[in-house]
């Protein structure tokens, strides 16, 4: 089949509105459309829009929008093979392994990838069970994991010694270049390859679909540097964007709307254990824009809870920030002692931890106790005013205008000044920032800009993209008539188009004209309130003829001692044309 086939065989059995929900449950029908809270940009109202009708998403704000296999590559990250493959399997379609010819190299590459490091994923659970694998065995016992967790979260053991992975690899065919470029081998300054991990615990670490990108192990000797060592970046695999235990979690999260983001490994498998099966982990780097956008999508509910030392405290004021600037709400836990999660929920048990998470602060909260417990007992107004300073970082990052006067009252409140000298302080600050990233270039994007048409034009291109039928109604109308290539283009096309299927309407123009495809989709999708459709669309066409014809006369006018005979006669003519016009439709 080719991809063609697949495509067309996908889109008779799957509805977008299906395909969208699965990523974003709070879609809800609004008129012919589903609209929500858009996943490719911020917003607390939504713009994002998906048709039914058109089988295509389109958002109001930021401009994204395609069909469904645009939505699932920019909402995963996959390659258009990638989704094809899933998508087909959504629809219950044969993903024919013959479809493999038609992958491009780097496709075929992350392939290749995914297989070598379920190999390597297969040889290290079954010499965690070996007796080679004892050691390992005796530690996971030792941290109380369960058997049924370690198999949860498929762990395994990697030997040391011998580069015994790379052996059993070559044993089953893989070669050793594919073996470094999946992080499972690394070369040596001797020239020789080895095995990436040794005498280690091994994590393997899935994205959400529940494929191996990576592995992370534990180092079992108390002299082993580093203590946790993660695969290196590979086409798979980018800390910046992983979670760990995200397709463990991903199901309760679902549920719940609830996600926990917890500091290392095993605080998430230790959480999973005691039921707390919404939790997940960065993986030693902090937490990025990419893991907010990815988070938000899921989560309203969402607490960091990172260990209790200075460290777990900067991180999470680090994190927050970043989700703030994000839009999101987000709590953060405090396990209130020098315990990290995993040792908390051992030995206090997991109604504690729940009361922890239930006592969980908003941003500032935090950072206030945080601060206030670095510094017991009385305060000077110097003391103070640098106390508030520091805690204005965390207000001026608040997207929230509601919260954020809230915010302002609280620490005018907690440090009985007035709200005024809180605010202009604060006015100061926001001003410096916006400065300063003036300066560093770094304003956001605007949306991409969509091309400038007349507002007749766009109403009546809106028309006939609703029906191209309509295109039979009007009259001497012609595509040189339109001021815009846009207009005209579209026009002509949809005029092209008219007997056809309306369905296929626009996925043909989006074919046709991916340089417009902005304002195609919003078109599309945009709805309009028309009783009267037939008689519109004549009178807009009608009108569009006039406008043409205008310009034309006065073009003509303003030459008027230069003209050609043949031009003289053009101009009487359109001199009667328009004055008869004017008679007969006094009104339009
Ligand atoms: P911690 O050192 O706090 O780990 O690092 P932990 O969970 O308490 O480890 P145990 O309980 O001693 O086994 C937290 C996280 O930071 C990353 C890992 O992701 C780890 O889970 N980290 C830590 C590294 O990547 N490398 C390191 O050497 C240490
Ligand atoms: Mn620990």
């Amino acid at each position: 089949m080719s991809s063609r086939g697949i495509t067309d065989s996908i889109r008779e059995k799957l509805n977008i509105v299906d395909v969208v929900k699965d990523y974003i449950p709070d879609l809800r029908q609004a008129g012919r459309n589903h609209k929500a809270c858009c996943p490719f940009h911020n917003e607390k109202t939504p713009s994002f829009t998906v048709s039914p009708d058109k089988q295509i998403f389109y958002c109001f704000g930021c401009n994204e929008g395609g069909d469904m296999f645009t939505f699932v590559m920019k909402m995963e990250g996959l390659t258009f093979v990638e989704t094809l493959k899933k998508l087909s399997l959504k629809a219950g379609l044969e993903w024919q392994e013959a479809e493999y010819h038609q992958l491009s190299e780097k496709e075929k590459e992350r392939l290749a990838i995914k297989k070598v490091l379920a190999a390597a994923e297969e040889f290290y659970k079954k010499l965690l069970f070996s007796s080679n694998g004892e050691k390992a065995r005796l530690y996971l016992g030792a941290r109380k994991i369960s058997k049924a967790t370690v198999e949860r979260f498929a762990m395994g053991f990697a030997p040391p010694g011998e580069p015994a992975l790379l052996q059993e690899l070559e044993r089953k065919g893989f070669s050793t270049e594919l073996a470094v470029k999946a992080g499972l081998a690394a070369l040596r300054d001797s020239g020789q390859v080895t095995d990436y991990f040794r005498n280690r615990v091994m994590f393997p670490i899935k994205n959400a679909a529940g494929e191996i990108t990576a592995f992370g192990g534990r180092a079992l000797d108390d002299s082993q540097q580093p203590k946790y060592l993660n695969s290196p970046e590979t086409p798979l695999f980018a800390k910046r964007r992983t979670l760990y235990g995200i397709y463990e979690a991903l199901p309760q999260i679902r549920k719940t709307g609830r996600l926990l983001i917890l500091e290392g490994y095993m605080d998430v498998i230790s959480a999973h254990q005691h039921g707390i099966t919404f939790a997940v982990a960065g993986l030693g780097t902090a937490l990025s824009t990419d893991h907010a956008a990815f988070i938000k999508r899921y989560s309203k509910d969402t607490i960091l809870m990172f260990d209790a030392d200075e460290a777990g405290i900067n991180a999470s004021i680090r994190a927050s920030d970043i989700f703030m600037e994000a839009g999101m709400y987000v709590k953060v836990a405090d396990l209130g002692e020098e315990l990290d999660p995993d040792e908390y929920l051992n030995e206090h048990g997991v109604e504690a931890f729940e009361k922890k998470l239930l006592a969980a602060a908003d941003p500032l909260e935090f950072r206030i106790s945080a601060l206030l417990k670095k510094r017991p007992g009385p305060m000077s107004s110097q003391d103070k005013a640098r106390l508030i300073e520091l805690l204005l970082d965390t207000v001026a990052r608040q997207t929230d205008e509601i919260l954020k006067s809230e915010w302002i009252k609280t620490l005018s409140a907690r440090f009985d000044v007035t709200q005024e000298s809180v605010l202009r302080q604060l006015n100061k600050k926001s001003g410096a920032a916006r400065n300063e990233s003036r300066a560093a270039g770094s304003e956001p994007p605007a949306a991409s800009a969509l091309p400038d048409v007349p507002a007749i034009e766009l109403g009546f291109i809106h028309l006939i993209l609703k029906d191209p039928g309509l295109t039979a109604c009007v009259g001497e109308l012609t595509e040189e008539d339109f001021q815009s290539p846009f207009s005209k283009k579209i026009f002509s096309a949809v005029k092209d188009m008219a007997g056809g299927e309306p369905a296929k309407a626009i996925p043909g123009l989006l074919e046709l004209f991916p340089e417009s495809a902005g304002l195609i989709m919003k078109l599309s999708v945009e709805e309009i309130s028309d009783m009267n459709p037939e008689q519109n669309a004549a009178k807009a066409a009608a009108m569009i003829r006039k406008l043409s014809l205008e310009r034309k006369w006065k073009s003509l006018k303003s030459r008027l001692s230069a003209l050609e005979p043949a031009e003289i006669e053009e101009f009487r003519r359109l001199t009667g044309v328009l004055k008869s016009a004017a008679k007969s439709e006094p009104n339009l």
